[in-house]
């Protein structure tokens, strides 16, 4: 077996700040610890989280590595005691919690997952984070069922056209909120019923005109702020509505007696800040469950544009753009 490096090329975060605090910078070789692999990352998907991290406003949960990433697929180059399942050169992608801007990355063993059939490196990158976010999200904390509606704000998202695949995957029907006419396009190609531009549409209104006053059953917002109680008034009888993202304010008020008299449920939750073991038995619900519609070519990573790792400020700049449709992607090991 050739010998590791000793050390490697990163994307540090020297401050907190705009796009160009994001340096390449020599570091060592992580080690993997008990119950993980090393992975020679050949990409890794840039998220929204990461834009907060590099802003300062979302740091890396205690014993995470300091370098930017939640998310690679690559080789496995080592393997620790307890990670049994791995051999060296299996080809997996893993949700991490940091590390992913690199050549190299250590990963937990029960986080990781094959690369599915079909697939190759830049698109396996872009699955974990988005994929598991949303259904621990949709499908566990908000019980969607087939023949339900869901409705999808930031539809053109990475999250978004993760949740609108998964959904419709699913038999739901789907419901999606998005800033252009373009990105409602690609919200209804991807499977949305309805794309609504909030822009020069209220989707409230949109809503109940399309829903004969029912509402939906399930709602997954990035938003939060203002968007809570329209949220609130979109709710059909025993709705649930399931705050991933905070992008227009954590605070807002509540009129407790719609969710009294309609049954509401509200809920949550964040994915980097759960423990390994939790983050874990996600992963087995997902690769019984989702795995097999990434394998069969059913559901896919949309991916909006692959920078090459030492690129990082750029595609910081394209996701805070807000232009994208879907995942942007690092590639590691190619020159840009
Ligand atoms: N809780 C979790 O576990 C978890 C995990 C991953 C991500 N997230 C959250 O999910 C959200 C989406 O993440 P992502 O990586 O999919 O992001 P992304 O691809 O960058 O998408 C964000 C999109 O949201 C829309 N948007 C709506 N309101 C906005 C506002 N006030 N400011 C900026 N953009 C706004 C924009 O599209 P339009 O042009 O359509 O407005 C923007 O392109 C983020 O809030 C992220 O923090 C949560």
């Amino acid at each position: 077996m050739p010998q590791l490096p000793k050390t490697m090329t990163a994307i540090e975060i020297e401050r907190p700040g705009g796009p160009e605090v994001l340096r390449a910078a020599e570091r060592p070789v992580p080690e993997p610890g008990p119950g993980e692999v090393l992975v020679r990352v050949e990409a890794g998907g840039v998220n929204r989280p990461d834009l907060m991290q590099r802003l300062g406003k979302y740091p890396p949960p205690p014993g995470a590595s300091d370098i930017p990433g939640l998310e690679i697929a690559g080789t496995i180059v080592s393997v620790a005691d307890g990670a049994s399942r791995w051999r060296v050169g299996d080809r997996i992608c893993a949700l991490v919690s940091g590390g992913g801007y690199a050549e190299y990355c250590a990963a937990p063993a029960s986080q990781c997952l094959p690369i599915p059939e079909g697939l190759n490196a830049i698109a396996a990158g872009a699955v974990p984070e988005t994929f598991f976010t949303v259904w621990t999200n949709v499908f566990e904390r908000g019980r969607l069922a087939a023949g339900e509606r869901l409705l999808v704000h930031g539809g053109a998202s990475g999250i978004g056209t993760t949740a609108i695949q998964l959904a419709r995957a699913f038999g739901a029907i789907v419901f999606a909120t998005a800033g252009s006419d373009d990105k409602c396009e690609a919200c209804r190609s991807l499977g949305a019923a309805v794309a609504i531009n909030y822009r020069t549409q209220d989707f409230v209104e949109v809503v109940r005109a399309e829903t004969s006053a029912a509402g939906m059953d399930v709602i997954l917002d990035i938003v939060g702020g203002s968007y809570f109680p329209r949220n609130i008034d979109c709710l059909a009888m025993h709705g649930r509505l399931v705050q991933i993202g905070l992008m227009g304010g954590p605070k807002t008020e509540l009129n407790l007696r719609s969710v009294l008299d309609r049954r509401l449920t509200i809920t949550g939750s964040t994915l980097r800040a759960r423990s390994v073991a939790e983050k874990g038995a996600l992963a087995r619900e997902v690769e019984t469950h989702v795995w097999p519609l990434l394998s069969g070519g059913r559901v896919a990573p949309v991916i909006d544009r692959v920078f090459p790792l030492s690129q990082a400020a750029a595609a910081h700049q394209r996701l805070e753009s807000g232009e994208h449709v879907g995942k942007i992607v690092l590639e590691v090991g190619r020159e840009g």
